[in-house]
């Protein structure tokens, strides 16, 4: 069976192969010239050029693009076929405000209709209009305030577990072993704890699942020979992903409901007011995608702003004081960590210089202008949290980290969007963030962290996310106050300025 190649992974695969028509700008007379102005000699926000220089390098082409053209911008291929990107907030509350215009698209090769790999990604981000607002109001149900003490628990237990592994004088892969935390936590958060070995196997398939519809995605858009082999793994994959998700659910029908995601969803579907409910198979596409939504983005979001701290001594030793004087125990509760105004800066600017969302997508459900360009029904739309967190007029200075920005910064909405905004706002963030607000402090509190010296960072954008694509090697220390900058090497300098020193001021702060 051959894949619905209108529906694989990323923005470029969506323009190139979902048959959108040319896009032409709307202001008279419309044919652009190569020089990227139009006929009439008005400037058209249009570099002419290869689709694929976006997946090769997503950030930078991104970032070359907002330079050239500033707000909007279009990188459009000899035949025809665009990508439109939207830079600043305006244009942003524009796309992200109005579901009905712009449809969400779910990053996954959907699959023939009648194949498992259709049903498990059939989740909230392959939905739009009544049907997304209606399954959105039950998913939502799982990530209220009321339900995140049932889950900081979890948290704290698996953050002691990791935290116990980690033997002063060694050296980790921070990346890998932020990973390995979120699959575990995600497992267990999802599927609970009653049966933890099927919970983490079944998560380690969806991992395994998201990275294969990402290897066959690109394989799709190069001709890569392998992709036909990978293809066929992901079918098997979702087959054997439908088969254990439908196992966990009928073994938790009539039964008393539990802490865990599935447990409420289930019950949620059954009380749904508007009836409807959900089906076994829409369960199974939600908690998939809420299993791909929230491990790598958290995972990435941890090894990101500890990178960063270790990068920045001022501000790791100042975080450190505060943490030792205001968290008793071994983890932050809630109400402690709330109270840590220090962590809160630390945890906005990480986000904002290193979104683990790099962009995101929509897709025009009928005729759209954008400023001087009118796009056709099909067109793929990008906004990105990386470009928007980097433009000077709302983050002045924006290379550097710098906590204290945030001190006395109030940045437009749309402006600051590492969670998204609008209709489609991340459901998880508040579960995020409280992932970040104790991992991080217990950390801090048994631990201090340096990078290994000459090591090389890389990151990309992959799949919309901004993660390290090398190991981050850190060494771990007793809990001695020494923070040291120990300059890295790798593309990670191209995307944050590691060598800003922070004034006595933060020092003083602590
Ligand atoms: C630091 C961690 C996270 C980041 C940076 C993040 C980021 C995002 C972003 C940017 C969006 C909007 C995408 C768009 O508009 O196209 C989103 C949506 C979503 N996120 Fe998250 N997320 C994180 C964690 C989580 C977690 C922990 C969960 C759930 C367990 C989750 C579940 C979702 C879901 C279900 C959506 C889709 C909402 C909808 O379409 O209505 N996310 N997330």
């Amino acid at each position: 069976m051959q894949p619905d190649a209108t529906s694989a992974g990323c923005p470029f695969s969506a323009g190139r192969a979902g048959g959108a028509a040319p896009i032409e700008p709307t202001a008279a007379p419309t044919v652009p010239m190569s020089s990227g102005t139009m006929a009439n000699g008005s400037a058209a926000p249009i570099t002419h050029g290869d689709l694929r220089e976006f997946p090769a390098d997503p950030a930078a082409c991104l970032m070359k693009l907002y330079r050239k053209h500033g707000p909007l911008a279009q990188l459009r291929a000899e035949d025809g076929m665009a990508l439109t990107f939207v830079f600043s907030p305006e244009l942003n509350r524009t796309v992200l405000s109005d579901g009905k215009r712009f449809h969400s698209k779910f990053f996954a090769i959907r699959g023939g209709r009648k194949s498992a790999q259709r049903r498990v990604t059939s989740g909230l981000l392959t939905m739009n209009g009544p049907d997304h607002k209606r399954h959105r109001r039950m998913v939502m149900e799982p990530f209220s305030k009321k339900i995140m003490p049932a889950y900081h628990e979890a948290i704290a237990e698996l953050t002691g577990e990791l935290l116990d592994g980690w033997e002063p004088g060694s050296t980790v892969d921070l990346h890998e072993e932020m990973n390995g935390y979120m699959r575990k936590l995600t497992s267990a958060i999802l599927f609970g704890l009653d049966d933890p070995e099927l919970a983490y196997r079944t998560g380690e398939k969806i991992d395994r699942w998201v990275h294969l519809n990402h290897e066959t995605g690109m394989g799709a858009m190069v001709s890569d020979e392998g992709f036909l082999d990978s293809y066929d793994e992901l079918l098997d994959l979702a087959d054997s992903l439908e088969g254990d998700i439908q196992a966990m659910i009928t073994a938790r029908r009539g039964q008393p409901p539990t802490r865990d995601v599935l447990s409420i969803l289930i019950d949620a579907a059954e009380k749904d007011p508007e009836g409807g409910g959900i089906t076994d198979m829409e369960l199974i596409g939600h908690v998939t995608l809420l299993f791909a939504a929230a491990h790598l983005t958290t995972a990435h979001s941890l090894t990101w702003t500890m990178f960063l701290l270790a990068q920045h001594p001022e501000v790791a030793q100042a975080l450190a004081a505060e943490v030792a004087e205001g968290v008793a125990g071994d983890a932050a509760t809630p109400g402690e960590a709330d109270a840590l105004p220090l962590l809160d800066r630390v945890i906005k600017e990480s986000m904002r210089c290193l979104p683990a969302s790099g962009y995101s997508q929509r897709l025009t459900a009928e005729t759209v202008e954008l400023g001087p360009l009118t796009l056709p029904p099909g067109s793929p739309v990008i906004f990105s949290q990386y470009v928007t967190h980097h433009m000077p007029d709302l983050y002045p200075d924006p290379m550097p980290f710098k906590p204290e920005r945030w001190e006395d910064l109030k940045p437009p909405s749309y402006g600051y969007i590492p969670f998204g905004s609008g209709p489609r706002l991340c459901l998880g963030a508040m579960l995020a963030m409280t992932v970040l607000k104790t991992v991080i402090p217990s950390v801090m509190k048994r631990y201090r962290l340096s990078c290994e010296a000459d090591s090389t960072v890389n990151a990309k954008i992959v799949s919309t996310m901004l993660g390290p694509i090398t190991p981050v090697p850190m060494e771990i220390h007793p809990a001695d106050g020494q923070w040291q900058h120990r300059p890295v090497h790798g593309n990670v300098n191209t995307l944050v300025d590691l060598n800003h020193t922070h004034a006595p001021a933060m020092r003083k702060a602590a």
